[in-house]
């Protein structure tokens, strides 16, 4: 083995391509090659910290565990699983050619100890990393994924809100009732503010300007702005709040389809939307709301002064920064009132605002927690957190509930794919046969078009549609013929985000306002990750906290490999089946007629068994 380096090395790390077999199997070798395509510098935030995505999310512990697995992965025969606890490799153990070959357990926590204290404590003493989704599950794509799934959400808000907007540039508070459903909609002429450049974040501005609408995003590190304009989901940067709504309005004005990036703090560029009375038509936030240490950065500070106080003084930080986003909701909340049609956008941020709610309301003071600390020199003005109604905090809509769940009802989500030869014209190969295949889901093949001429692939190239129950297991098993037949150059890994219908318990994003009542019951991902190692997943995760934070969820990632034999078949007919069956029976379980009627269609219901 070589020597551990502390570092993100590009040559030692680099994906392996071609139809070679580094491992002793294409399994080992898929989860080989995704771990490293994870990490790759196109695809990962910050290979050097090893993070992915998603504030802190990691796709190993540290250099020593990321070299280990790699070493495990090409030692691992055909009938053993490698076992993964917290990104370090603990076991090889005997098993079967059918079971996962790698078992991935990320950040669970007991959950009395379920809290970030507790993690950060664990994470300080090399016991724990946070695996966020698919970074720990060493199935992130780059931001194809959350552009994809972005599209899809502000392609739904274009059909309720704005099917005549394409004609008629969108007067503030004029948009249609949230319960009329149009298709064919468009963001054209309308406002879409929103805050968060990162892995995620920065897929905002080209899932708006794809839905022809005008994108203004806030985001506080120059170098995020700089990096999406390079890859072209951005379109231009401004360093003053004033210039950069000005120039939203002339494109607004004129329905021109733009994204702008202001270098500034969402709170601030809220606050000046409120004094200049300019409504968006669209609200919501991509910081990293779910993590405030290391997430989100506080309106009373600089970057520079936040990167120094998160080290120095995490305790101040963490007060600052829940008072910063206690005021973007508040400030969002004044916004929606005077009719921007806001939601919450799954990181978080209305949790984090209740949470310090109501610690002010049990302090029994009027004042801000921060003013009883020397402040720090800022260049910054700051808002009061006082003066505001209570019990609002939630008042908006998580994006789930709002736009999502009749998806999740018919099994959709977010399926992906990747060519494991590293060569694009095997996705190219794939795209043809997923059109050909499902002619009559014209949704998807309008995104399919748009992706094969926007989206830049980052690191292996790889694709992502909504699939629903019955087409993934077709999917599936027509990417298998083309392996067996040699149409594509070596095998495909199937994967999904556990952003998905039947692998999620969280509260306040995937299972909000859950018909019966049943948010919180997390028997759902545990039996998700269960029935994937029974049906034979290539590698299967469960994690804790991923997209809002310890405490708030338990999630399970699934990815298969179609490597064109007839086990491969086999197993992709169990586990592509039975993975977005889980979300039916989920959602046909709490009382959802949609799913209801779905689980008859595909004989998932239990009572017509027994
Ligand atoms: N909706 C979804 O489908 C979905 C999917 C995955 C993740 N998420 C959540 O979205 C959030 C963002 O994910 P990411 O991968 O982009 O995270 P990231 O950490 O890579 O990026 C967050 C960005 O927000 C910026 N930022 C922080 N505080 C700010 C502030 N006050 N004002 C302006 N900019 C600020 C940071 O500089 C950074 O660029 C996370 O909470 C994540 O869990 C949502």
């Amino acid at each position: 083995m070589s020597t551990t380096t502390q570092h993100y090395d590009a040559i030692k790390y680099k994906t392996p391509t071609g139809s070679e077999l580094t491992c002793k199997g294409w399994i080992q070798e898929a989860a080989l090659r995704m771990l490293l395509n994870n990490l790759n510098p196109d695809v990962a935030e910050r290979p050097d910290d090893l993070i992915v995505y998603g504030g802190r999310g990691k796709a190993a512990r540290n250099f020593e565990a990321l070299d280990n697995i790699i070493a495990a992965l090409k030692v691992l025969e055909n009938d053993e699983s490698l076992l993964i606890q917290s990104g370090k490799p603990v076991g090889i153990l005997k098993t079967h050619k059918d079971a996962p070959r790698v078992l991935i357990s990320n950040s669970q926590l007991v959950p009395n100890w379920a809290n970030w204290k507790h993690f950060d404590e664990l994470e300080k003493k090399g016991l724990m990393m946070y695996g966020q989704m698919t970074a720990g599950s060493w199935i992130y794509i780059g931001s194809q994924g959350i552009v994809q799934g972005t599209y899809e959400t502000y392609a739904a808000i274009a059909d309720r809100h704005f099917s005549q907007a394409s004609s008629n540039a969108q007067q503030p508070g004029t948009h249609h009732s949230p319960l009329t459903i149009h298709a064919g909609g468009t963001l054209k002429g309308t406002l879409n503010v929103t805050a968060g450049l990162g892995g995620m974040g920065g897929a905002q501005p080209l899932a708006i300007t794809m839905n022809e609408g005008v994108a203004l995003i806030a985001e506080v590190e120059e170098w995020r702005i700089d990096k999406r304009i390079e890859t072209k989901y951005l379109d231009e940067k401004y360093t003053s709040i004033d210039e950069a709504i000005d120039k939203a309005q002339v494109y607004k004005a004129q329905g021109t389809a733009k994204s702008i990036g202001v270098l500034c703090n969402a709170v601030h560029l809220l606050q000046r939307l409120i004094e200049r009375n300019i409504i968006p038509d669209t609200l919501t936030d991509q910081t990293s709301a779910h993590d405030p240490l290391i997430g989100y950065v506080p309106h009373t500070l600089t970057n520079e002064q936040a990167n120094i106080l998160r080290t120095q003084n995490p305790t101040e930080y963490l007060e600052r920064s829940y008072e910063s986003m206690y005021l973007h909701v508040q400030l969002m909340l004044q916004l929606m009132d005077q009719g921007a049609i806001t939601f919450d956008y799954g990181n978080n941020i209305r949790a984090r605002a209740f949470e310090f709610e109501n610690r002010q309301t049990q302090a029994d003071s009027q004042k801000p927690i921060v003013d009883s600390k020397e402040p720090l020199p800022t260049t910054h003005y700051r808002l009061s957190a006082n003066n505001f109604p209570t019990g609002r905090c939630f008042s908006f809509p998580g994006f789930v509930p709002a736009y999502i769940r009749p998806l999740f009802c018919e099994g959709k989500g977010p399926f992906r794919w990747a060519a494991l030869s590293g060569d694009a014209n095997d996705i190219a190969v794939t795209d043809e046969l997923i059109m050909n295949m499902f002619p009559e889901n014209k949704g998807m093949i309008r995104w399919m078009k748009m992706a094969q001429e926007k989206i830049a692939f980052q690191g292996l190239p790889a694709r992502i549609c909504w699939l629903g129950q019955g087409e993934r297991e077709k999917a599936g098993l027509a990417f298998n013929e083309l392996v067996r037949t040699g149409k594509v150059k070596a095998p495909i890994v199937i994967g999904r985000d556990h952003l998905d219908t039947g692998s999620v318990a969280s509260p306040n994003r995937e299972t909000e306002s859950m018909l019966d009542g049943s948010d919180a019951v997390a028997d759902w991902p545990i039996l998700n990750a269960l029935v994937n190692t029974a049906g034979g997943a290539s590698w299967v995760s469960l994690h804790h906290g991923g997209g809002v934070g310890m405490g708030y969820s338990i999630h399970a990632g699934m990815v298969i490999v179609a490597d064109g034999t007839d086990d491969a078949e086999a197993r992709l007919k169990r586990v592509l089946r039975n993975d977005p069956g889980m979300g039916v029976i989920r959602h046909a379980d709490a009382g959802y007629e949609l799913a209801q009627e779905t689980a008859k269609a595909h004989n998932l219901n239990i009572l017509d068994r027994i």
